[in-house]
């Protein structure tokens, strides 16, 4: 029998297929049928800044009749009044959640900015997660705004995070940085115990007969796994931090890819959005028969196998892969 389980954050989990922030775990239900089908651990649907400061605004309003503040927001954020519950119910989910499944939760706040709202990394420890995902989703378009500035204020948001809270802390982050592996020891250095690699940005639309621009959620394929896993490659065993690679994650060869990537496990949402959280039982009874046929013991034997360092071309997660990669296309026009 081979062994699956991973330890992520210091959590010891069963195997490395974790169900990442997806309206899945916006029920007490679809929590309980993640565990259920077999989850490692439940990466919580993200509890947003905005919400919370349009909470606190809202009571602001209601203290100061007559402010425009909460109107002009309300129409800022239209989404966020559907978007889902406000922040209490947040904490009451993952505590009713904590007192349901057996399996790690993992809270998750989304936000840019430090202030108030922070204050809810502590409230999240206190409803009971076992460990809470930072997820920065900043679209820096301030030409003012230099990438060193941007870099220091995500330093400085996950010190304020860090502070609050005493369960280990993941953040999630965005694949466009300059240097990244410079900024994932400084958010180490700042106090994160894992990466989440990567955040998936939805790029907006433009619909060319209304004028507008659109949301416009298209979920992921298994293409889209190479970028983190060059990037888990890369950092595994140079920083300080467990890796968590989220991005592509469909099938049970995927998880294979990230675990000898380096990743201390995978995070999955479009498939199970597109296919039923059954798929997760699916790819861990495949992954497991996989490594019975090719005698692995456990997926910790695996770990950071082709990582970067480990293999015998280090170059071939660089530039020199770029020029293999056009070369190799030459040939198959010959
Ligand atoms: C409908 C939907 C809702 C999501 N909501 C959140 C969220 O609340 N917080 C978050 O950090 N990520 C959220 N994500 C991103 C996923 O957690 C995941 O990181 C991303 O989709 C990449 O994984 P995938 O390729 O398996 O979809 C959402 C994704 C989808 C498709």
């Amino acid at each position: 029998m081979v062994d699956l389980t991973t330890t992520y954050l210091g959590l010891q989990l069963k195997n490395p297929v974790v169900a990442s922030a997806s309206p899945i775990s916006k029920k007490l239900d679809g929590i309980r049928s993640l565990e259920d089908a077999g989850a490692g651990a439940v990466v919580m649907y993200s509890l947003f800044e905005e919400q919370i400061v349009q909470e606190s605004l809202a009571l602001d309003h209601y203290l100061n009749r007559g402010t425009e503040s909460y109107a002009e927001s309300l129409t800022y954020f239209p989404d966020l009044q559907h978007y889902n519950v406000g922040p209490e119910d947040y904490l009451n989910l993952i505590h009713k959640a904590k007192q349901t499944v057996n399996i790690p939760i993992i809270g998750s706040l989304n936000g840019v900015s430090t202030g108030g709202w922070i204050d809810y990394a502590r409230k999240i420890e206190q409803a009971g997660a076992d460990a809470l995902e930072l997820n920065v989703y900043y679209i820096p378009t301030d030409s003012d705004l230099s990438g060193q500035e941007l870099e220091q204020s995500y330093v400085d948001l996950v010190k304020d995070v860090r502070a609050q809270v005493n369960i280990p802390l993941a953040v999630k982050l965005s694949p466009f940085f300059t240097a990244l592996p410079n900024l994932a020891g400084r958010l180490a250095g700042a106090g994160a115990n894992g990466l989440v690699l990567f955040n998936r940005f939805m790029q907006p639309d433009l619909d060319i007969e209304t004028l507008e621009v659109t949301p416009n959620l298209v979920l992921s394929s298994s293409n889209e796994l190479r970028l983190p896993l060059r990037w888990v490659a890369i950092l595994y065993g140079r920083i300080q931090a467990d890796l968590a690679l989220t991005s592509g994650v469909h099938s049970a060869q995927d998880v294979l890819k990230a675990m000898m990537a380096g990743a201390s496990v995978t995070m999955l949402a479009s498939e199970l959005l597109q296919h039923g959280v059954k798929r997760i039982g699916e790819i861990v009874t495949d992954m497991q028969a996989w490594m019975e046929t090719f005698e692995y013991q456990s997926v910790q034997q695996m770990k950071g196998s082709m990582s970067q360092r480990a293999v015998a071309e280090p170059a071939a997660f660089e530039r020199a892969n770029y020029m293999k990669a056009l070369t190799s296309f030459d040939n198959r026009l010959k």
